[in-house]
Order: C-alpha cells, then structure tokens, then sequence
C-alpha cells in the first residue's frame, strides 16, 4: 500500500512516495512560485502525485494523496481557511484535487502533519507531550497532548507562528503586528541578511551574495555566522533570542517532554541545539522544575511528506 505526500510549503512544493510503515521510497520537489494563481500551484500539486505514481507502477497503486498545507485546514471539509504566505482563503483543495485526480484525498496543517510523523515514527516517538515547531517560510506548530494531535475547536489551535512576540512589532502576513514568526522563521534570518547588505555592501554578507538581495538565503546567514562574521553572528544571537523567548512561553503554556525543532534552519543542526539546550533552561520562569528536552526532527525535512502520506494511509 502506497500513499502520496505534499508539502505544500511557501517556497517549495515537496513530494514523496510513501508506504505503509512510513518510509519514504522516493521525492519530487518543484518551486510553489506562490504568487501564482492557486489553480496553477494545484495543478503542480498533480503533476508531481502523476511523477511519483509511475515509480509505484501508476495511479492505481496509490491508496490516497495527503496534503499538508500551510494554513488553518478544515480537516473535515478539505478546506484551507486561510494561509497567510500563500495569500490563499477558503479553498476547497479537496474537491479542487478530486477535479485532477482519480484519488481520495486528505488534507491537514503542514506543521501538524510534520508533527504527527514525529509522534509515529520521529523525535516523539512514545512520547504523551510534544511541541514541534517547524522554521520555514513562517513558523509551523504542530502540538500533541496525550499523543495525539490537538487542533483546536477550529483549527487554529497550533498557530503558534502567530502567538504575539512584540505588540506593535513588525507587520505579519496575517495581518496583526508583532507575530513569532516575523522574528524566529527563516524568513527572519533573510530580511535581516537582506538588511546588513543594504547598510554594508563590502561585508561578509554582500560578498557572499554578490551585492544581490534576492543571494541572501537562511543557510547563508547561518553559515556566515557558524564563521565567526560579526554582522551574521549579531543577527543569529537576535534570532535566537527570540525564538527561545517564544519557547518560554511554550513551556508556561504547554511544558511539553520535547520540543521538536524541524524546518529549513532545523539544518542549522548542533549550531542550533547547543545554545537553546543551554540557554532555555535559564530563561524560563520555574527553574527548579524538570525541564523539556529539545530535540531536531528527526525525519529532518521529509517529516512534512511523511506525515501528509500518513493522513491518507
Ligand atoms: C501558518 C501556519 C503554517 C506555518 C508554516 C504560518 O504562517 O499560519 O498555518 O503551519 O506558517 O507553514
């Protein structure tokens, strides 16, 4: 039995072909390019369920596809409510899909999908608690409260990329100021490379990116700061800063076993890890209780695939 998995992701469309004990047997990827009509990004969506069933023996080999997408998702309905860094509001992907596709099929919260392949067969495996955060384009929440996934009433009960950080802060793609996610994604870490080019051409930053805003990616900045470069490593303390100042108030709210860190800068690997196992336990409120581990997804990148194969397996 096979099923399909798409992470449908701000910058990336990630695909995978996935059976039914969960390994993922082999990976599509092509660009969203977001600011095309959804319809277009839908149709990319097929393609690469199309690519992957041939590797399975065709469409008929395949049980479901699962999408996890990067929004409030009606689990019920197939809707997507509304994502944010996709512009999108009120789709009904199911019935979209259903219109290219001869398959059932599912789709949840990319964030929650992520953290339900963790749960089953990652970081959280075995564990009743667990808070994933996913360090994309936003910042995905995926939370699990006595092993299972929690939704909230409506949906919305992981956006934790929206808890507010700063009031007044910076303007998020939501709409309201101050969002987590406008200081701890790995779109943080690119606007703030992109502004230490700006105010300093001849830096490690401009060199690297060759003088072009649109070079300056997370892993750059990462790599930079890994280095020792001043700029980078100024711009990675802030962001650290903020990211466990949003973790604090995770553990006030949920003192989860594990916090399980995935997404692009979760490839930051140890330069990451250390300094949040060291410093979170100094920054939160009740020291003297235990503390919750953290720890890197261990399906890395792929969870996200996995976890939308598993809402169809
Ligand atoms: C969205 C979430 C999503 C996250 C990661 C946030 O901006 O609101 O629903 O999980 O980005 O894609």
């Amino acid at each position: 039995m096979y099923a399909i998995g798409i992470d449908v992701g701000g910058t990336n469309l990630a695909a995978g072909l996935v059976d039914e004990t969960g390994a993922l047997l082999c990976r599509a990827e092509c660009p969203t390019c977001a600011e095309r009509h959804q319809n277009e990004v839908l149709d990319d969506v097929a393609a690469l369920t199309v690519q992957l069933a041939e590797q399975a023996g065709g469409l008929d080999e395949i049980t479901a596809l699962g999408l996890g997408l990067p929004g409030v998702v009606d689990v019920r309905r197939g809707e997507l409510i509304f994502a944010d860094n996709l512009g999108w509001q009120h789709v009904l992907i199911g019935e979209e899909m259903k219109k290219r596709l001869p398959l059932p099929v599912f789709a949840g919260n990319d964030a929650n999908v992520a953290a339900l392949a963790e749960a089953r067969c990652g970081a959280g495996k075995g564990v009743e608690s667990a808070v994933m955060l996913t360090l994309g384009t936003g910042i995905g929440g995926g939370i699990i409260l006595n092993g299972k996934i929690y939704t909230g009433a409506h949906y919305v009960g992981g956006e934790i990329g929206h808890f507010i950080l700063e009031t007044n802060g910076r303007l998020c793609n939501c709409g309201v100021r101050g969002c987590f996610e406008r200081y701890a994604s790995a779109t943080a870490l690119i606007l703030a490379g992109r502004k230490a080019l700006s105010e300093n051409p001849t830096g490690a930053i401009g060199r690297a990116a060759a003088g072009n805003p649109g070079e300056v990616t997370a892993r750059l900045v990462v790599e930079l700061a890994r280095e020792g470069d001043r700029q980078a490593t100024a711009i990675w303390e802030e962001y650290l800063h903020y990211l466990l100042t949003g973790m604090v108030s995770l553990v006030n709210l949920f003192d989860p076993e594990v916090f399980i860190i995935g997404g692009g800068v979760a490839a930051a690997g140890d330069f990451l890890l250390e300094p949040l196992r060291t410093r979170l336990p100094r920054m939160v409120s009740f020291t003297d209780a235990d503390q919750a581990r953290i720890e890197l997804a261990t399906l890395g990148n792929d969870a996200g695939i996995i976890g939308a194969a598993m809402l169809g397996l």
